[in-house]
């Protein structure tokens, strides 16, 4: 096949703890990561060009090499030479529907959906772990994108658990359009204000990474408990994120005025959702969000929990 339509949904974090320093510039982290149904869509296609050229109907993101999809594509070229002069370049069409910048992985999962798209293009049949392992050349969010679901993800968010997926469950998601968080910033200053509670010795590191295996939030996920996920949610990026952008904490205290389950601000913001127990509450609660903001910048989304990373559509 010359073409492929994929399926490339967000993810929002359930639960984000830094644990401490890496020796690569990183962080060491525990997260749980959750993929949601709101997804962009990128259509590939093979050109006669070798090169790679990208579009997208969205004039909030380059088109360049400092797309994370493009770098995609260049990194299976670097990869597969052979491949490449083969079967030639890639046209790659990014429909974007997930907003940017917003703490939701967009680009980690666009370029998620390069790799798995150029994988059937070239015909090259390389397992979801092979795929993960490129990705995470990419970004620390790209390997989790790539299966999606639920999942525990440690490290640099690279080392991958999948956990029983959760149905059923609703979010409002909330994200004021002209707002956005370098993720940079927010770990580096997460670093210079709480750098001194960082776990520094190698063995204490991997035993709190660990213990996330066995902590109250997973138990809830393995009951399929959305109550008690709610309260178990946690994020240690609020702590900086939320006293410099008085926007992100606004929206966190109007969700609490609602029959929700909880709030959270998700991955570095600003975005930030509320768990609802059925669709019916969710709607009510945009509904209600909206009449007391109606402020156009503010975007605001019904979705829903999903078992899935990245689909192909044809
Ligand atoms: O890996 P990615 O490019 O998505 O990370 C963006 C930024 O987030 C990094 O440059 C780094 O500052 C921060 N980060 C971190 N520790 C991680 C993941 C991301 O400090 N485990």
């Amino acid at each position: 096949m010359r073409s492929y339509h994929l399926i490339a949904p967000a993810k929002i974090n359930l639960y984000l703890e830094i644990i401490g320093d890496r020796h690569d510039g990183y962080h060491e982290l525990a997260m749980i990561l959750q993929s949601i149904e709101l997804a962009d869509q990128i259509d590939l296609e093979a050109n006669d060009v070798q090169s790679i050229r990208l579009r997208s109907d969205s004039k909030e993101i380059p088109v360049d090499k400092s797309n994370l999809a493009y770098r995609a594509a260049d990194l299976m070229i670097q990869e597969f030479p052979d491949s490449f002069a083969t079967y030639g370049g890639v046209d790659i069409t990014l429909h974007k529907r997930i907003p940017v910048a917003a703490g939701l992985a967009g680009g980690s999962t666009d370029a998620a959906a390069v790799l798995v798209g150029i994988d059937l293009l070239w015909k090259l049949g390389l397992t979801k772990s092979e795929l993960e392992e490129l990705a995470a050349q990419l970004g620390s969010d790209v390997p989790f994108c790539i299966g999606g679901g639920t999942a525990i993800a440690t490290r640099r968010g690279e080392i991958l658990s999948p956990l029983s997926g959760l149905r059923g469950i609703y979010i409002v998601l909330a994200k004021y359009r002209s707002l956005s968080v370098s993720t940079a910033w927010a770990y580096n200053t997460y670093r210079s204000e709480f750098g001194h509670t960082y776990i520094k010795d190698t063995e204490s590191l991997a035993a709190r990474g660990n213990a996330v295996h066995s902590g109250d939030i997973v138990q809830a996920i393995t009951r399929q408990d959305a109550k008690e996920i709610a309260q178990k949610m946690h994020n240690d990026l609020e702590k900086v994120v939320l006293p410099e952008y008085p926007q992100v904490l606004q929206l966190k205290e109007s969700f609490a005025k609602y029959d929700i389950l909880g709030t959270m601000m998700s991955g570095s913001g600003p975005s930030v959702f509320a768990l609802c127990e059925s669709q019916e509450k969710a709607e009510q609660v945009k509904f209600s969000m909206r009449e007391e903001i109606p402020d156009m910048d503010l975007e605001l989304f019904v979705t829903r929990l999903i078992t899935h990373g990245i689909q192909v559509v044809n």
